[in-house]
């Protein structure tokens, strides 16, 4: 098997982490790395050692196969429709692109050129979201009927050195952490044909008390902070979605699917792993344990709680799908469709309305256990 080079444009803070997990990977490399701030490449370089590049002459560079996008949202678009010009496929951290419209155009050049495009979230290809996909494709649960999806929190700023493109048009919880529960979703269920929401900003400014440059700075907050959504699939099942950064402290599970046989309740979709929970007609609550699973062991012992984190996933799967000339699983389709259920919630949120999205049939392929071992070195 060939090697397949990945060069990584955008070097802050989750990049550490793409560097970290590449060589988990059977056949990935990190052959170059960029940012539009130089210092920033020559940190992560001269920390992983990889060569750091102008990003311009790493989109040309003939070395690189896959450019992986790691850049803030708002230029997500500019940096993978460069690469794609340039004829590399293309791996981006989520969302596929700050406005759907923009998303869409990635998607179709990409296409027009024969390349490959996808994007973070790879998530729900992990352990956990891998054997809930399974017991709903078994019937475990029935027919899904309903559900609830929350993802509450105070925010970023406590700990991101450079918060404020959270809270500008682009970023907020529905666009930043949204996409991993709309995809587990989407994943689970289908696709989605419509939607309802309400949205509000809780706190007009926020104060920067993460320590860095940036520290006791305000930032005018110019997208909303909460959004309540109604999430009306295809298939007919129907689910709240709650997504804020008004939030401190909550008890709300991140997703249950009750079906007509019984209820499925899923760990933290940010994350690969965790125990998946069934109950059989209101029995008892019985949990299946997946850190034996390919992507489910705890491989993040520093964080609390610990976590299994293979970010990286989806850009091994996208590397295997181009040499067996099939779709990626975190595809540009399913991203696109992600990102275009996201914007309609901001809409219908701005309009007071519910919004329709595109037809799409997109429900991407279960990643099967020998398939995913083996994408492991
Ligand atoms: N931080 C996290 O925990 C986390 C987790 C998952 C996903 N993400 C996603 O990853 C992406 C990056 O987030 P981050 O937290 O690393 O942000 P960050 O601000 O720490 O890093 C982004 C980097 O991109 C660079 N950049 C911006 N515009 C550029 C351009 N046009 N060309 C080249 N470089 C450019 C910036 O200089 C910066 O170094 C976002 O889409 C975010 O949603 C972040």
């Amino acid at each position: 098997m060939q090697t397949v080079s990945l060069g990584i444009i955008g070097c802050g803070a989750i990049s550490s982490v793409y560097f970290r997990n590449t060589p988990l990977f059977k056949g990935l490399r990190i052959a170059a790395c960029a940012d539009i701030k130089a210092e920033a490449a020559a940190k992560q370089a001269q920390a992983f050692g990889a060569p750091a590049l102008a990003v311009d002459d790493l989109i040309a560079s003939p070395e690189i196969d896959i450019v992986v996008n790691l850049t803030v949202p708002n230029a997500h678009y500019e940096v993978s429709m460069a690469a794609l010009k340039a004829n590399k496929h293309v791996f981006t951290e989520k969302p596929l692109a700050a406005r759907a419209a923009l998303g869409r155009r990635l998607v179709e050049a990409a296409k027009k050129r024969g390349l490959a495009i996808g994007s973070a979230p790879d998530t729900f290809l992990g352990a956990a979201g891998r054997r809930a996909r399974t017991l709903i494709d078994a019937g475990a649960i029935g027919r899904p009927v309903t559900g609830t999806a929350f993802v509450l929190g105070h925010g970023m700023e406590h700990w991101h050195p450079n918060p404020e493109f959270f809270y500008k048009p682009g970023g907020g919880p529905v666009l930043d952490l949204g996409p991993y529960y709309i995809t587990a979703l989407i994943n689970l269920l289908g696709p989605i044909a419509r939607v309802q929401a309400l949205t509000s900003i809780g706190e007009a400014e926020r104060l920067v008390t993460a320590a860095g440059p940036h520290q006791g700075e305000a930032i005018k907050v110019e997208t909303p902070t909460t959004a309540l959504a109604l999430l009306e699939f295809a298939s007919g099942a129907h689910i709240v979605a709650g997504m804020s950064w008004d939030v401190w402290r909550h008890s709300a599970a991140p997703i249950e699917i009750h079906g007509t046989e019984g209820s499925l309740r899923l760990p933290d979709p940010n994350f690969f792993g965790g125990a998946v929970e069934i109950s059989k007609r209101g029995g008892d609550w019985v949990a299946h344990d997946t850190s034996a699973d390919p992507f489910g062991a705890l491989n993040q012992p520093a964080a609390e709680p610990k976590v299994a984190n293979y970010r990286v996933l989806g850009v091994a799967d996208l590397a295997a799908a181009i040499r067996e000339k099939r779709p990626a699983r975190a595809g540009g389709d399913l991203a696109l469709h992600a990102l275009e259920a996201m914007e309609a919630i901001l809409r219908a949120g701005a309009e007071r309305r519910a919004i329709r999205l595109p037809p799409a049939d997109i429900r991407p392929a279960v990643l099967p256990e020998e398939e995913a071992f083996a994408l492991l070195a």
